[in-house]
């Protein structure tokens, strides 16, 4: 396997189950950040940052970045968005800055491939200048609005650098015009379904047909950790990696949620063992064959694998 290959590998086997929002402008917060139990974290310097906060942001998170203690956590600095006149500078100063002691950069609001594109394009020649490793840094690309989802095959596809797809729910409201205000929950008056299936499963799609993870985002009731748990618990069923969390009080819920049951993990492990075992010279090279009460063949190994791989990564 090539050098490039190993690393690819490995950027896919990050783990993202609870991904901390941290302000680039509250040296406070960036400082607690590295102590929770999070498994990715991102600066910001878009939506929670003030426009007149950013330059400060920016160079609170290069500081931030370089001093370390991040632990094992995926570090990830979110830009503004192309559409801004911001983004340009952020990157430039965050990967210039602080690019060996930073993983990926989080591009909001995408509506289309190019956009992914110029953001691969500008890291390539900042990656040249400063000497860092080609494709050292990732992109995960923020789906916000109608555009961007209706694009988000292409996007997914735009570079070998994109690693997450994630779902931006209160700015995707409004893009729609949702005539709800409560980010995450379904929008009262709509009792025939969950409003976000399409979105979820058109993200969900994308992402695992280019190899993506697959992102959910924010749940705005920080204090509701019941709620959190229950809208959550949707993505993680449909095979989201994880989601964003905005308060300490969500980590533990996150990393729980979308790491198997360990009863669901010790029976993934009990199907890999008995397809080795009844596909194998001395177990009768069978195709399929009982598990208890269960038929199981190579189609339940795939399922197996996917179980088993989640609780590995969650250290089960
Ligand atoms: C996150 O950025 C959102 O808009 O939900
Ligand atoms: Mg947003």
């Amino acid at each position: 396997m090539s050098a490039d290959a190993v690393s690819a590998e490995n950027k896919a086997l990050r783990s993202r189950r609870s991904c901390l929002a941290v302000p680039g402008s509250n040296p406070r917060f960036l400082e607690k950040a590295k102590g929770l139990d999070a498994d990715q974290v991102f600066l910001d310097i878009e939506d929670a940052v003030a426009p007149l906060a950013k330059p400060d942001a920016r160079k609170n998170i290069v500081a931030a970045l370089n001093e370390g203690g991040w632990g094992e956590k995926v570090r990830v600095v979110r830009v503004n968005d192309w559409t801004t006149k911001w983004t340009y500078r952020d990157v430039i100063e965050v990967v210039e800055g602080a690019g060996a002691n930073l993983d990926c950069i989080m591009l909001p609001k995408v509506q289309t491939a190019e956009q992914v594109v110029a953001l691969d394009l500008l890291l390539t020649q900042i990656e040249t200048t400063v000497g860092l490793e080609a494709g050292r840094i990732g992109i995960e690309a923020q789906i916000e609005n109608a555009l961007g989802l209706t694009n988000v095959n292409a996007i997914a596809a735009a570079s070998p650098r994109v690693e997450t797809i994630i779902f931006g729910p209160a700015d995707f409201m409004a893009s729609i015009n949702m005539k709800s205000l409560v980010v995450g929950e379904q929008p009262s008056g709509y009792d025939v379904g969950d409003a976000y299936h399409h979105i979820l499963m058109s993200i969900l799609m994308a992402a695992r047909a280019y190899d993506k993870q697959a992102i959910d985002g924010p749940y705005l009731q920080i204090r509701d950790t019941d709620g959190f748990r229950r809208v959550a618990s949707r993505s993680a069923a449909l095979g989201f990696d994880g989601k964003w969390v905005l308060h300490p009080g969500q980590v533990d819920v996150a990393n729980e949620v979308y790491s198997p049951r360990q009863e669901d993990y010790d029976h993934a492990e009990n199907i890999l063992d008995a397809y080795d075992w009844f596909t194998s010279e001395a177990g009768g090279k069978k195709g399929s064959a009982m598990l208890g009460d269960e038929m199981i063949d190579e189609a339940s190994r795939k399922m197996a694998l996917v179980i088993s791989a989640k609780g590995r990564a969650a250290g089960m």
